[in-house]
């Protein structure tokens, strides 16, 4: 949950929401300027309606002149008017709703394209749920602000200023007595604000707690029934409900308090005074018909001025869901695509004789203070399959993701085939460099559709690599082949086959380099050979980089590093490791004999 916020932030939050919205509707602005100007078209002819009625009261009621076809001129007219300025309301409310969606349409686009170039450090503390309440909620109140609150805002503001020219016209002292109501809904307004902003803050971000509980607890439901957390998890997610609820009433109840009520009293004690200070004066005929278009006016001036304070609490709601939007799109992408777009991409071909990788005095931390990884030096030959091991946290994969650019060093260089890591455009990087995870992910598609991860690759180039990773067997066993949909996240797979079909999504891409994240852990011994024949098939062609706990995948490997507490401890073959007595390896190795 968000801490108390300020009223300086509130303001704050406010003008750059208010940015934001200008951005997403500014293509539509066109609509926007034809809509304001044939809302005042509608205001005038709304305010014509009541001067009509004046001149009927005026010129034939009172003093009995019965002229038919004039008096039916002006009643038709009054009717007319109204009716013409209702239509052309609704048709811009219809324009604006039009622009409401598409603004809405793009700022989820932008949010979604941004969160796509975020970098995984920001993954690190994001919570799914809340991040997909911020792409879906927050940017659907949004689209109330601009549908309601705009169209509201503007015909509401347009007939008030069209009255109030009006009612000067008729009589100017009157005008100033009911003028004196702005300041009266200012305070209103002023005092809403100050009593709901927090409470409408609060509720939605309880409500995308709401929706990170529930996305978690159902991602987790097999590991959260297996712990007898159930009713935990129920309890969490009921406190969470219930603050929400909370916040919710005091928010409502300031509405309650405030917008109508309020207003509605002003309005009684308006009329009261218009009608008192037209007692006080000689009543003259002439000045009844004034009364009425007064009293006309003034329905017409408050009204909207309710309207609009009603709006103040989408208002407020679309401002917090605005600032929530935009404190995601102000995450800083990832430096690599932003370099990689703004560089133009040079297609260089990589140097032959440079090594694969080049690592030289890496340093790392994910937290500040706690470093992972220890002044680093490596360097691994084009074609060569190296394996990595070491213990669990020893920071085998935190390597792999710097590798990968998902973070950036601390101090130390990187290097892959000649060229500084940070002036490789993301395409070229992503096209040479293969991952297969730690946890294999597959989407809920098609085996196809996960080894092509939309790359557009042709049906012999996915067979193949599905075959040189094995997946092809047990693909083709499936009843719809390779267009068999996986179920989410692959759930009709068994773990050993996801990754195999992780490995033949790398191997699509005809990577230069290959890295593995314990590709074998999950897969039985005879398939691990296979997989290890598949992997020394690549040999002198693809450099691969294999973390293995399974120090048999990486038996024959060229080289075998030793990580120990983020320092390399050893390097070599299988054969030269073995010979450190009392080594690192040497243990690690006779430990998984002895279990095996
Ligand atoms: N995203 C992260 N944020 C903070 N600390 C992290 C993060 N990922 C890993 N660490 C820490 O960095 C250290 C190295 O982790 P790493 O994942 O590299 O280990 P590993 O060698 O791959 O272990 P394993 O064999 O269990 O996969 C661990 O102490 C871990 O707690
Ligand atoms: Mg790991």
């Amino acid at each position: 949950m968000q801490p108390e916020t300020s009223r300086t932030d509130i303001r704050n939050q406010a003008r750059q929401a208010f940015g934001l919205l200008r951005r997403a509707a500014h293509p539509d602005r066109k609509h926007l300027a034809w809509a304001i100007l044939w809302l005042v078209v509608a205001a005038g002819l709304e305010v014509l309606g009541p001067l009509l009625g004046k001149k009927l009261i005026d010129e034939h009621l009172l003093p009995h002149r019965a002229d038919w076809p004039r008096m039916a001129m002006l009643l038709a007219g009054v009717l007319v008017f109204s009716w013409s300025a209702s239509w052309l309301r609704y048709l811009q409310l219809v324009r604006l709703s039009g622009l409401a969606m598409r603004s809405v349409q793009r700022l989820r686009e932008w949010v979604f394209g941004h969160v796509l170039r975020l970098p995984m450090a920001f993954f690190d503390h994001a919570i799914t749920g809340q991040l997909v309440s911020r792409v879906t909620n927050d940017t659907e109140a949004v689209k109330r602000l601009y549908i309601q609150a705009l169209f509201v805002i503007l015909d509401s503001g347009i007939v008030v200023l069209g009255t109030t020219a009006a009612m000067a016209w008729l009589d100017w002292r009157l005008m100033l007595i009911v003028l004196a109501l702005v300041p009266a809904v200012l305070f209103i307004v002023w005092l809403y604000q100050r009593l709901s902003a927090p409470a409408v803050t609060r509720a939605r971000a309880l409500r995308s707690d709401i929706n990170g509980q529930m996305a978690e607890s159902i991602g987790g439901m097999s590991v959260l029934q297996a712990n007898n957390a159930a009713q935990r998890f129920g309890q969490r997610f009921a406190d969470t409900n219930a603050a929400h609820y909370k916040a919710r009433v005091a928010e409502l109840r300031a509405n309650a308090l405030l917008l109508r009520p309020a207003l509605d009293l002003l309005n009684v004690i308006l009329l009261a005074v218009v009608i008192y200070s037209f007692g006080q004066r000689a009543m003259s005929s002439v000045e009844v018909g004034v009364l009425y278009a007064f009293i006309s006016y003034i329905t017409r001036v408050v009204e909207p001025l309710i309207q609009i304070t009603m709006q103040f609490s989408s208002l407020q709601q679309a401002i917090v869901a605005a600032s929530r939007v935009n404190a995601l799109l102000a995450e800083p992408e990832a430096t690599e695509h932003s370099a990689g777009r703004a560089a133009g991409a040079p297609q260089r071909v990589a140097r032959q004789d440079a090594p694969a990788v080049r690592v030289r005095g890496l340093n790392f931390a994910y937290v500040p203070g706690q470093p992972v990884l220890h002044d680093l030096s490596l360097e691994i030959a084009q074609g060569a399959f190296v394996g990595v091991v070491g213990h669990t946290g020893s920071g085998k994969s935190t390597l792999l993701s710097l590798l990968l650019r998902y973070y950036t060093p601390a101090s130390g260089s990187i290097e892959i085939c000649g060229e500084p890591l940070a002036a490789i455009s993301n395409e070229r990087f992503r096209a040479e460099v293969g991952l297969v995870p730690q946890d294999p992910f597959l989407l809920a598609a098609s085996a196809r559709e996960n080894i092509d991860m939309g790359r557009g690759l042709p049906q012999e180039r996915i067979e193949e690599a599905a075959r040189a990773a094995h997946a092809h067997d047990f693909i083709a066993a499936l009843e719809q082949g390779y267009d068999t949909p996986l179920g989410e996240s692959g759930s009709r797979l068994s773990t050993g086959q996801k990754q195999l079909v992780a490995i033949a999504r790398a191997l699509a891409g005809s990577p230069r380099i290959l890295l593995l994240d314990e590709a074998t852990s999950h897969i039985d011994s005879q398939t691990e050979q296979v997989v290890q024949e598949a992997l020394d098939e690549l040999r002198g062609r693809v450099t691969v980089i294999a973390i293995a706990h399974r120090l048999s995948t990486i038996r024959s490997a060229d080289r075998i590093i030793v990580l120990n507490h983020g320092r390399i401890a050893e390097s070599g073959a299988h054969e030269e490791l073995m010979r450190i007595d009392g080594g690192l390896y040497q243990r690690l190795y006779q430990l998984q004999q002895l279990a095996a």
